[in-house]
């Protein structure tokens, strides 16, 4: 079993890259570990379960709330779990969240590890500490950031992923191609969910690279100062859009890329527009929506990376290099209000 470890500023995080969930047990005692799963993905995996304490959640963002997180801890003090428990994320990135949220603020602070489930998990939601609960409309407007001990791939769960999961998580990578990796983006161009879908080989080197290439970001600057602020590309317009519109995460950052694009015309004299939008179509991404200007910039100005009367907006100034730019309030706006 290959393990790779990354540091980040006061832990670690151990990588099991490819392999298999039947090699948990040699990573965490299994008469101490609780798993933390959805519908979806116990019904279509039971056997995978068996001999390992469960709990089963209803599966959707809806989900990805404060009352979760109170029916979680209730089964684990049903349950006698204490400060030796591990707790095991085994699905997309509502349960990673949920279960690293609620491992930090149970008996405060259990160890905790992920199986991500689906692509947007395993290239992103698994990745980076940040572990939070939806507030209404506000998407994460609560939760911390800790680094799980493990993160364990098992590529045998894409098979039950549906084709939305898939378009879903392919928005993450088509972010990280934009913002950090012009090969990649031109390998993207070239390829297609289908040829991705059919060959084990191309989705797991994929899905490796970008999961590498987060946690490098995240490893340089793990509490958001600059760096990491640049994995925020699409999701400024994403979020206020997510929630209010009952959109996907990967089609709502989707839209949130597209308006960056002619935001960082404007901006950065940006001027590959088309290319990002051809790729979006590509992988059954949306790119234009009608919304409410005012509705959504009242959500917006409330996302965490507002600063007082400014906002840190991540643009392009090419495909492959992302920009953060401080925008005041009154000018995004005006820009929002002219898209
Ligand atoms: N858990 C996702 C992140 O930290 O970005």
């Amino acid at each position: 079993m290959t393990k790779r470890t990354y540091k980040f500023s006061n832990t670690s995080t151990d990588f099991y890259l490819a392999n298999g969930i039947s090699h948990l047990k040699k990573i965490t005692d299994i008469k101490a570990t609780v798993l933390i799963t959805d519908e979806h993905v116990y019904n279509a995996h039971t056997k995978r379960f068996k001999g390992w304490d469960t709990i089963v959640l209803k599966p959707g963002e809806e989900f990805k709330i404060q009352e979760t997180v109170d029916a979680v801890v209730e089964q684990l003090i049903a349950m006698e779990a204490d400060r030796k428990t591990t707790l095991v994320g085994v699905g997309g990135g509502v349960i990673t969240d949920i279960t690293g949220y609620v491992a930090s603020v149970y008996m405060r602070g259990l160890r905790f590890g992920f199986i991500p489930t689906s692509v947007l998990a395993l290239v992103d939601a698994s990745i980076g500490g940040k572990n939070g609960i939806d507030v209404g409309v506000y998407k994460n407007m609560v939760g911390v950031i800790r680094q799980p001990a493990f993160i364990l791939h098992d590529m045998v769960f894409l098979n039950s992923l549906p084709q939305v999961e898939w378009e879903n998580g392919f928005a993450e990578i088509i972010k990280h191609a934009c913002i950090k990796d012009a090969k990649m983006f031109a390998e993207l161009e070239k390829n297609s969910l289908k040829t991705y879908r059919g060959k084990q080989k191309l989705i797991c080197d994929l899905v490796q690279k970008n999961a590498l290439l987060k946690t490098k970001v995240v490893q340089k600057d793990e509490f958001e100062k600059g760096e990491r602020r640049l994995l925020n590309f699409g999701h400024t317009l994403g979020h206020a859009l997510e929630n209010q519109y009952e959109l996907s995460h990967g089609q709502a950052i989707a839209i949130g890329m597209t308006y960056a694009c002619h935001i960082s015309e404007q901006l950065c004299g940006f001027k590959q527009t088309d290319k990002v939008i051809s790729v979006l179509e590509k992988y059954n991404l949306p790119t234009y929506a009608a919304f409410d200007k005012q509705k959504v910039f009242d959500v917006l100005k409330m996302d965490k990376k507002r600063e007082k009367k400014e906002m840190n907006y991540v643009l392009l100034e090419k495909i492959g290099k992302g920009v953060v730019k401080s925008i005041s309030l009154k000018q995004l706006e005006k820009i929002i209000q002219g898209l």
